[in-house]
């Protein structure tokens, strides 16, 4: 087993994105009422609450799936607002979903790049760069201290914990600023995340 220390959250960390006032109702639902909250650098923040008390929405908000109905969210100091998920990305928002929306029966270095894939073109082909993928997935988990048998596995074979990794690691090594994480993570994936942008 592999164990390191989580560094302490310096106090004068940067405030990295701030969430103030969101509210939220669906027709007659009122699900979130002038939520906020506010996540330093190198944070790990847990949201937690009962069922239904809107947890899911507000992340759904911060990643651009629904739009708040009042409130603002400012993100690395620039108000921001996200029409899609795609937006929420592009500006930097990661989310890992708690299923992990991994595909068991593919390799570990093509699910890291779902949606992403590399891409090369071989006599008018357009083919996938699995070449590159390859490196690319290994220096990722290298550079997080994730240990797996081997790039080429499938995502059937690795344990729970190699699993969220595996979903972990190229959303915090891409953009090195805020993703989130719908519920029930352990602390060592999320720590991980956490080590590689402190
Ligand atoms: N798309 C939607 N349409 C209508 N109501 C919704 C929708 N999404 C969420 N709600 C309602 O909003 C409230 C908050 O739901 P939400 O899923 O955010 O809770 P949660 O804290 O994630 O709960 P859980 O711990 O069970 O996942 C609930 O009453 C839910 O029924
Ligand atoms: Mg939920």
């Amino acid at each position: 087993m592999n164990t390191q220390t989580v560094p302490p959250l310096a106090p004068d960390a940067p405030v990295v994105l701030e969430m103030t006032n969101i509210s939220k109702s669906f027709g007659a639902v009122t699900a979130l009422v002038d939520v906020s909250i506010r996540l330093r650098q190198g944070e790990v923040l847990a949201l937690v609450g009962d069922n239904g008390a809107g947890k899911s929405t507000l992340i759904k908000i911060l990643s651009g799936f629904h739009q708040p109905d009042t409130g603002t969210i400012v993100s690395q100091g620039k108000e921001v607002r996200f029409a899609s998920p795609r937006d929420a990305r592009a500006q930097g928002i990661e989310t890992v979903y708690q299923d992990l929306a991994l595909i068991g029966d593919l390799s570990v270095y093509h699910n890291m790049f779902l949606g992403r894939e590399y891409r090369k073109r071989v006599l008018g082909l357009n083919l996938l760069d699995n070449g590159k993928m390859r490196e690319q997935a290994q220096l990722y988990l290298d550079t997080l201290g994730i240990s797996i048998p081997s790039v080429n596995s499938t995502v059937d074979l690795l344990s729970g914990g190699q699993r969220q990794c595996i979903a972990v690691a190229p959303r915090s090594i891409r953009h090195q600023k805020s993703w989130c994480s719908t519920n029930r993570w352990p602390r060592s994936a999320c720590a991980r995340a956490r080590m590689s942008w402190a």
